[in-house]
């Protein structure tokens, strides 16, 4: 064989099978698919580990955190701020609500004592309180009416005269106490103005002195007898009429526990000279009505200023 033919021989037996299947296929085959290393790499399988396998990313995923966190800020910070807002009209209208509340309270209590200084300054009033502080206001006040009242009496009846409501009292109370044989009698009632003043002069001239005199008799213009609602009891027999000794009468005994009962309440009793001024009287006695008598007895207040809560008034 000539060396070309050699030659042409050994390249045929390379490039087929063992059987020579693929000795007769074209060569432009195998030239026309692509070479590995020119292959997409999409084509290619993605190896585990690599960062496109772990995390595929997004596109624009770059600043997606950072707005979101700024997104969330911002509402925390709205959320926050509303808060504040709404905490803070809270705490103002909880402030109004208490000034205005405060107001009301200091409107009422206002009110309640002009009202109570009223009752307790109007000498026609069963409330008021008159003492050596706590002058008559006007001084020569008169009550527009007066009576007399039908009980025994030791004195003349212009003496006895009372305010109707008073006397009507004192007729109940004379009638209940005769009805457990106990006799009372009327020594005074109202006084005026001038007769306070001979009343008190009186006493200045038997004691030779005022001070002595101002611990049992009123000066004019500060006596409760000038009201109409006061008057002065005796028992029936005389005994110890206006002296200290009455108080163990049987007289007192009985009024001291149940005038109450109809309106009066015991006005100078014995230990409260620091407060009424005066020394104890046990037969004086003041209409304040069943309501105030009752209250002072339930809570064993003893004076007209510490239950209304007024000043003492041990001088003038
Ligand atoms: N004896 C009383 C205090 C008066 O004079 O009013
Ligand atoms: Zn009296």
């Amino acid at each position: 064989m000539a060396a070309a033919a050699v030659v042409a021989a050994l390249l045929a037996g390379c490039a087929g099978g063992s059987d020579g299947s693929a000795a007769g296929a074209p060569a432009s085959t195998a030239a026309e698919l692509p070479a590995p290393a020119q292959r997409s790499p999409a084509a290619a399988p993605a190896k585990e580990g690599t960062p496109a396998a772990a995390a595929p990313s997004k596109p624009g995923s770059g600043n997606a955190d950072s707005d979101k966190a700024k997104s969330d800020k911002a509402k925390s910070d709205k959320a926050k701020s509303d808060k504040a807002k709404s905490d803070k009209a809270k705490s103002d209208k909880a402030k109004s609500d208490k000034a205005k509340s405060d107001k009301a309270k200091s409107d009422k209590a206002k009110s309640d004592k002009a009202k109570s200084d009223k009752a307790h300054s109007d000498p026609a009033s069963p409330g008021v309180v008159v003492n050596k502080r706590r002058p008559l206001s006007p001084r020569d006040f008169v009550p527009s009416k007066l009576v007399v009242p039908r009980v025994e009496r030791t004195v003349a009846a212009e003496r006895v005269r009372l305010r109707p409501d008073a006397a009507a009292a004192v007729e109940k109370m004379f009638a209940a106490a005769a009805a457990k044989g106990v006799g009372l009698t009327l020594v005074s009632g109202y006084r005026s103005f001038e007769e306070q003043a001979a009343t008190y002069n009186h006493w200045v001239g038997q004691y030779g002195d005022k001070a002595q005199a101002d611990e049992v008799s009123a000066r004019a213009g500060h006596s409760e007898h000038q009201t109409g609602l006061a008057f002065d009891i005796g028992q029936a027999d005389g005994t110890c009429t206006l002296v200290l000794c009455f108080r163990d009468t049987e007289a007192a005994r009985w009024t001291a526990e149940h005038a109450a009962r109809y309106g009066f309440i015991l006005r100078y009793p014995q230990g409260h000279h620091e407060v009424t001024g005066f020394s104890a009287e046990s037969w004086h006695f003041r209409y304040v009505g069943p309501k105030i008598a009752a209250a002072m007895k339930a809570a064993g207040t003893a004076t007209l200023e510490e239950h209304f809560g007024l000043p003492p008034a041990p001088g003038y």
